[in-house]
């Protein structure tokens, strides 16, 4: 079987872009991989973050993990700081690194814009990220297409290692969502939906109420002409829309196009929210078991021990290859 790893911060306001671009992939993974998924709470801090909040994240995403449908019993499920192979390795991947290509990174070049000196940590968080798939000797990472230049860099430095030392790496090849899988913000269609938006009626979370969820789709910015038709380019905000009825309910969109021949938008939304709650609510409903139950831990604790069994493998083959250590 191949192996599978990716990672998701730990950070609030999980939505349905997450879900649908790259959670609802990892659960479909699980059946023919052996998946690892892993809570990236070492990536977290490149920014600065309140501790307590930090820790009730990293147990949110763990939960939202398991509510989801990844099941432990398949998957490894785990917390990156609980497994110190991530740093060590990432040291010695730093060391095969060069200033010039992380400076090309276009999320680091975003994130430090218009500043004389930017965090260490975000500089070489793509080193960090590297440093995770490599560790498992990864086959396939699913991620979002932003995360593209990050995974050319990985597959870049486990080349250069394996030039020099032979047989060091798998070289993992990156698995992309497919443009349609992008959700966009309900009040802007024309920015992807982002957990970090002000304005909360700009995303469905996963965790929302129904009330919320409803307000939320009922404010959603779409057009004037009145057509329930799929044209990214003319009505964004109406087939950004389309888009997510379809995939909570598995219809294709031309089906909704007929289903709601001649309709208005308030009849569509009204049943949007309806597709939308029943989606979300079986997941907030499990999440809500789980999220402070001993069983969390147990599974937090075990996919720890198990990721770190392999992680200490590959150390070892590192450290050898590379002349360190005794
Ligand atoms: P992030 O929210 O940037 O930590 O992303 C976590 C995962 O969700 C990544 O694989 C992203 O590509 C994916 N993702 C984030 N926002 C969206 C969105 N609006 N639509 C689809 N996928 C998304
Ligand atoms: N950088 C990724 C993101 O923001 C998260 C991440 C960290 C990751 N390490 C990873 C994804 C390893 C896949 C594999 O989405």
């Amino acid at each position: 079987m191949k192996r599978v790893f990716s990672g998701v911060q730990p950070t609030g306001n999980i939505h349905i872009g997450n879900y649908l671009g790259a959670l609802k992939q990892f659960v479909e993974l699980q059946d023919d991989h052996q998946c690892i998924y892993c809570i990236v709470d070492m990536h977290a801090i490149t920014v600065p973050q309140d501790p307590k909040a930090l820790k009730e994240h990293i147990l949110d995403v763990a939960a939202l993990y398991l509510a989801v449908g990844i099941d432990p019993e398949k998957s490894i499920v785990f917390v990156q700081s609980d497994v110190p192979g991530h740093a060590e390795l990432s040291w010695v991947l730093t060391c095969s690194s060069y200033t010039g290509e992380l400076s090309r990174m276009t999320q680091f070049k975003d994130k430090s814009k218009n500043k004389e000196s930017a965090p260490t940590g975000l500089f070489t968080y793509p080193v960090l990220m590297a440093a995770d798939i490599l560790l498992y000797d990864t086959d396939v990472v699913p991620v979002g297409n932003d995360q593209k230049q990050h995974i050319e860099l990985c597959r870049d430095l486990a080349t250069r290692v394996n030039g020099k030392y032979p047989g060091t790496f798998v070289v993992p090849d990156g698995r992309f969502l497919k443009e349609g899988a992008r959700i966009m913000a309900l009040d802007d269609p024309s920015k992807k939906m982002s957990k970090s938006a002000e304005n909360i009626h700009s995303r469905i979370s996963l965790l929302d109420e129904p009330s919320k969820i409803k307000k939320s789709i009922m404010k959603a910015t779409t057009d004037s002409d009145g057509v329930i038709r799929l044209d990214t380019e003319n009505k964004p905000g109406i087939s950004n829309l389309l888009n997510i009825y379809s995939v909570l309910s598995e219809t294709p969109v031309a089906d909704l196009e007929k289903k709601y021949e001649g309709k208005g938008y308030g009849d569509f939304k009204k049943d949007l929210v309806e597709v939308t709650v029943d989606a979300l609510t079986p997941i907030r409903e499990r999440f809500e078991e789980i999220r402070h139950s001993e069983e969390l831990m147990t599974i937090l604790r075990d996919g720890a021990e198990k990721a770190d069994e392999i992680a200490r493998k590959t150390m070892k083959r590192v450290k050898e290859n590379f002349g360190l250590g005794l």
